[in-house]
């Protein structure tokens, strides 16, 4: 069996590298037109972080993983294609700021319309709106060879940081299908692919629907329970209740449980956001105004977040930052990934700098070209941003610490040395609550985490 998967992006390269792992008799050859990315792929020097992939791809690559820029060469060559293209928010025209823009989905579409000389199994992995099968299937169909193409939606669930890990023991995999004799042996097809490491009780079939659907309700259920505990956190903070005191208290209780309820400045990440403007659209395409509102409200929240971190930030240094050092620790959306999309840390930056502090970033995984992009654009220079090479320089004579990503090693740190360093009064922000902030106070730094 051949597979080609369009997009060598954060879905799909890990995905692909899995898949070639397990199953030694596939062979997967990821393809994209980004000609830099794909090189880089076939370095040692893997253009995505995430930890174990290089291990996998190491064991995969050039034996039955292959990374080409030869998108129509691999086109006729597979069985089975997947789409993993990017599906970004509409920055233009109707649903603007909202709508997910889908040119790439259709380029990909014509693309295979055009190169296709067998009947092929089309596997959408991207995020989109419920109903885009239909619109691949209506492209891909006007091909004029008498091919037939089998859609099938199989969202990909992995979260960036911990995607090899993810990958490999998957909560579930979802495939949709169309109910249909060609359709049901699409997802026999598939399902056969992820059987040779996933336990068959974790692969859900579904109509198509369902499944385009269950990726966009997954990721708003996720971000509903960060903006709820987010909502909380502000609470805590006006009434002297302790958010992870409560967190812990709610989580214990069965059918909330535990997890996603850790309060910060916010969540990140190129999905949450995107994929709920992308439902609130559909809820209004489909004459569902209060449905959309409801899940609006998610986006709302973290935005509002967001900004009160940085405007805590300001009150507690005496209403003003104006040239004053702030260092920022971490820029990335969350720990062990370089992914910076819709990164907390890109709006704390700007609110910063609009009120003329001086701006030290340090990441250990994101280039510093990166960070001033994310921050300023590609306009100009910004001389109230600088990027540090390590959290002690950012540090140096800085009036304030805002931690933004939960990074490791922004735990074991010499506070007392860093603190010896600074401007006094010392303010340390823990934007992510993972410091020991008692223990901090009792060095001399004025603390205040999130919720606290
Ligand atoms: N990043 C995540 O954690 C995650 C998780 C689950 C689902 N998703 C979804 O997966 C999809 C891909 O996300 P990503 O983070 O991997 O995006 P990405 O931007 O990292 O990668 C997409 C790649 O597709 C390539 N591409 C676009 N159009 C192309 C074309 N016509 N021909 C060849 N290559 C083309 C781009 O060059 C890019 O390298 C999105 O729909 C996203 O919502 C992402």
């Amino acid at each position: 069996m051949n597979i080609c998967c369009i997009g060598a992006g954060y879905v799909g390269g890990p995905t692909m590298a899995m898949i070639a792992l397990k199953c030694p008799d596939i062979t997967v050859t990821v393809v994209d037109m980004n000609a830099a990315r794909i090189a880089a792929w076939n370095t040692g020097n893997l253009p995505i972080f995430e930890p174990g992939l290089d291990e996998v791809v190491k064991q995969a690559r050039g034996r039955n993983l292959f990374f080409s820029t030869d998108v129509a060469g691999h086109i006729k060559q597979a069985d089975i294609i997947f789409v993993a293209v990017n599906t970004p928010t509409k920055t233009y025209g109707v649903g603007a700021g909202r709508a997910a823009d889908l040119r790439y989905i259709e380029s990909v579409a014509r693309t295979i319309a055009e190169h296709a000389e067998s009947n092929k199994i089309i596997v959408e992995k991207s995020t989109i709106p419920v109903k885009t099968a239909d619109a691949i299937q209506t492209i891909v169909a006007s091909n004029s060879k008498g091919l037939k193409f089998q859609g099938l939606s199989n969202p990909e669930f992995l979260a960036e940081g911990t995607a090899v890990k993810d990958l490999s023991n998957p909560d579930r995999v979802l495939i949709g299908g169309e109910r249909t004799p060609d359709g049901d042996k699409a997802v026999a097809a598939l399902a056969g692919v992820y059987a040779h490491w996933v336990p068959r009780d974790r692969i859900i079939t579904t109509n198509l629907w369902s499944s385009e659907l269950s990726k966009l309700v997954a990721n708003a259920f996720l971000a509903q329970r960060i903006s709820s505990i987010n909502s909380i956190s502000a609470l805590c903070e006006a009434t002297g209740a302790d958010v992870d005191e409560v967190a812990n208290a709610i989580g214990k209780d069965s059918r909330i449980g535990p997890k996603f309820l850790k309060a910060s400045v916010g969540f990140g990440g190129s999905c949450f956001q995107k994929d709920i403007l992308n439902l609130t659209y559909l809820c209004e395409s489909f004459g569902l105004p209060e449905v959309a509102a409801y899940w609006n409200s998610v986006v709302g929240i973290n935005d509002w977040q967001k900004r009160r971190f940085a405007g805590r930030i300001v009150k507690e240094l005496f209403n003003t930052v104006a040239d004053k050092k702030i260092a920022v620790l971490g820029f990335a959306f969350k720990k062990d990934t370089n992914d910076t999309r819709e990164s907390a840390a890109i709006a704390v930056c700007r609110d910063l700098i609009a009120e003329q502090a001086q701006v030290v970033v340090y990441d250990p995984k994101v280039p510093a070209h990166e960070i001033i992009h994310d921050v300023v654009g590609n306009a100009h220079e910004e001389p109230r941003l600088t990027v540090a090479t390590s959290a002690y320089e950012a540090t140096k004579g800085a009036h304030a610490i805002a931690i933004v990503t939960e990074w490791d090693e922004f735990k074991t740190l010499d506070y007392a040395k860093i603190l010896a360093g600074m401007q006094q009064p010392a303010f340390l922000f823990d934007g992510r609550n993972i410091l020991d902030l008692p223990r901090l106070r009792a060095l001399g730094f004025r603390t205040s985490g999130i919720g606290k």
